[in-house]
This record gives structure tokens, sequence and C-alpha cells, in this order.
């Protein structure tokens, strides 16, 4: 029998209140993440990236797990209370969020954050910590740690805020690292030294990475699997050589396509799918994708798709693997 995956999530469904009522942000999510493994989440803006991570460890805000299942070694997570979810970040799940401006403490200089993730996960003593923040600190790029290391948060750019919560993260030694577009503000250069950072932490510690991102090249040197979002659901999943070589889904297909070139500015948003995400109030019937999808037919429109099987590892979301020969309709997943 194979052991569990470290983070196995099921059937995962997230509503957010709104004034014009309940939004189903993350509807039916499945994905499973192995220790030492590397899973990117990809899919454009919206498609419920972050608010499926974010129910990881249970930090929705307003928003609920209204269905589904989050499980860590087993163990599951959803309807845990907070004090045990508050004891698992850090030591078992570590988080680098997308904002960094909101997830470092505004009253605490930035060392005194690295020196007290190193004191409580490592248990070092505080003069060692100290040294080790710093080095820290350099090790992710911030400029002049030494004295970085006094700064308060409003005083770095965001750039510089991200390589400090990737420097918590790292010092927390996880066993699970979410990352949530850790390299988005940093510049190719930053970028490079933080994506070896976070593999030299996975070749060291056996880390899992569950890494979402916008840009596939990054996906292409990150990671062993991929799972494509779109629009809260899953539409394709598979290992990252085989989804990258011959996507099956259009919709995956329509963003590796999408990929800039070298001519491309690095900062532009994905934009060259015609259209946009759907709101969530505004979902179209059937296939979420069809009124964008170049491969569209007339059940597109009628009837959604399920994760079609294709193969051991691989399945997509779309009518066209109906009749495939080596398509089996994926029950419960996705
Ligand atoms: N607090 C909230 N209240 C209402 N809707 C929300 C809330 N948080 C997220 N959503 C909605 O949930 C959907 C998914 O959002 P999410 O942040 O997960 O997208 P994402 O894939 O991470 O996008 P991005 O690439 O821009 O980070 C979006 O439609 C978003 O508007
Ligand atoms: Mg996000």
């Amino acid at each position: 029998m194979p052991s569990p995956p470290l983070l196995d999530v099921s059937d995962l469904h997230v509503r957010f209140p709104t004034p014009d009522g309940p939004v189903h942000a993350v509807a039916g999510v499945s994905f499973a993440v192995s220790a030492g493994e590397t899973v990117a989440v990809v899919g454009e803006s919206g498609s419920g990236k972050s608010v499926s991570s974010l129910a990881v460890l249970g930090l929705l805000g307003s928003g609920r797990i209204s269905a589904g299942s989050v499980r860590l070694r087993g163990e599951e997570l959803v309807g845990a209370d907070r004090e045990r979810l508050r004891l698992l970040r850090g030591p078992e799940i570590a988080m680098i969020f997308q904002n960094p401006t909101s997830s470092l403490d505004p009253l605490f200089t930035i060392g005194d954050q690295v020196i007290e993730a190193l004191r409580v996960h490592q248990a070092m003593p505080r003069r060692a910590a100290r040294a080790r923040a710093v080095e820290m600190l350099r090790e992710v790029g911030l400029p002049d740690p030494e004295r970085r290391v006094r700064s308060y948060p409003h005083e770095l750019s965001g750039g510089q805020q991200q390589r400090v919560m990737v420097a918590i993260a790292l010092a927390c030694e996880p066993a699970l690292l979410i990352a949530d577009e850790p390299t988005t503000a940093l510049d190719v250069t930053v970028e490079a030294q933080i994506l070896d950072l976070l593999r030299r932490m996975q070749r060291e510690h056996g880390t899992a990475l569950l890494f979402i991102t916008h840009d596939m090249a990054v996906v292409a040197e990150m990671a062993d699997r991929v799972v494509v979002m779109y629009a809260g659901r899953v539409v394709e999943h598979g290992p990252v050589t085989e989804v990258l070589r011959s996507p099956r889904n259009p919709y995956t297909r329509a963003l590796i396509d999408a990929i800039p070139t070298p001519a491309t500015p690095r900062d532009r948003p994905m934009s060259a799918i015609a259209g946009s995400v759907p709101a969530l109030a505004e979902m179209p019937a059937g296939c979420r994708f069809h009124p964008r999808c170049p491969s569209v037919h007339d059940r597109c429109s009628v009837a959604e798709p399920p994760l079609f099987e294709l193969g051991s590892a691989t399945a997509s979301r779309c009518w066209l693997h109906e009749n495939a020969p080596t398509a089996g309709e994926v029950h419960g997943v996705g």
C-alpha cells in the first residue's frame, strides 16, 4: 500500500458572503501533495488558487469551507479547532502569502520575526538565532541585512517584505510549504535566488511544496506535478512534463500558448487568452470555460464535463475526451 499523501484536499468547496448573496469561490477542488514533492497550482487571476490554499489552514476570513476535506497525514483539518490549526502553522505547514504586507507583524522588526521563528521552530538560543537571521536575510537577497534586521516591515518595499516572508518560512523548516506567488514582486535575479533556496530546503529537509504561480516557466523549473484551475475548479492535473508538453485541456493549452517569449515584458499579466475569467455570480452554464474556448461545441454550453482520467496520473475536464479510448470518468475527484 502506498503511504497516504502528506496533504490530501478532497472535493473542497469555499463560499464567501457578499452583499448580493454567497459566492462559491472554490467549487469541488481536489489535489494531493506527497512528502518532498512540488505541486504547482496555476490558473488566471480569480481562479481560486489563493482561496484553495488559505482554506488548508482555515485562514479564510469571512469565507467558510462549505464541503469537502483537508487531511494532513490523514488528520482532518476541516472543523479542527483554532488551537490545533495554530500548532500546525510553522512546523507542519508554513505559508508564504501572496500579500506580504498583511502577513508581517507591523509592530516587530523583521529581525525579531525571523529570530522568533528560529527560536520557536529550531529551538535556537537567542544569540545564535540572531546571527542566523542575518545570514538568512542575506540568503534571500535582502541588501545590507545587518542593518535591515532592525527595520520594521513598513520600511521595506513589497519585494523586500516578500523576501523576509521567505526567510521566515525557511526558518520554520516545515513539512509542507505553501508558497503563493512567492517571487511575483521580485526581479529575475532575486527570483532565481529564492527558487534555489526553496529547492535547497527541499533537498535538505524533504519539504513538500505547494507552489502557486502565474508563471509557466517557474512551473517547468520547479514542479513535479501541476494542477490547473479555472473559475474555482480543477480543469487538468498531471505530471509537469506531460502537461507542459502535451496539454489535454483547451484551457491549459491556451495558458501555455500565453507564455511570454523573451520579447514580452515580464510584468505583463497573463492576457493572451481572449476574454476573462467569469465573475463568480455570473458563471456560465455547462463548461465554465466554454465562452472562451477555441474547441467549443454544442454540448459545452449545456452540461459541465467531469474530470476524465487520461492514463494513471493525468485528468482533464473537457467533453473532447468523452469518446477517447483511454478516458475514464473520475468520480468524486476534481
Ligand atoms: N473575501 C472574499 N470575499 C468575496 N470573494 C472573495 C474573497 N476572497 C476571494 N474571493 C473570490 O474568490 C475567487 C478566487 O479568488 P483567489 O484569490 O483564490 O484567486 P487567485 O486564483 O488566487 O487569483 P490571483 O492570481 O489574482 O491571486 C475570486 O473570484 C475572488 O473574487
Ligand atoms: Mg491569489
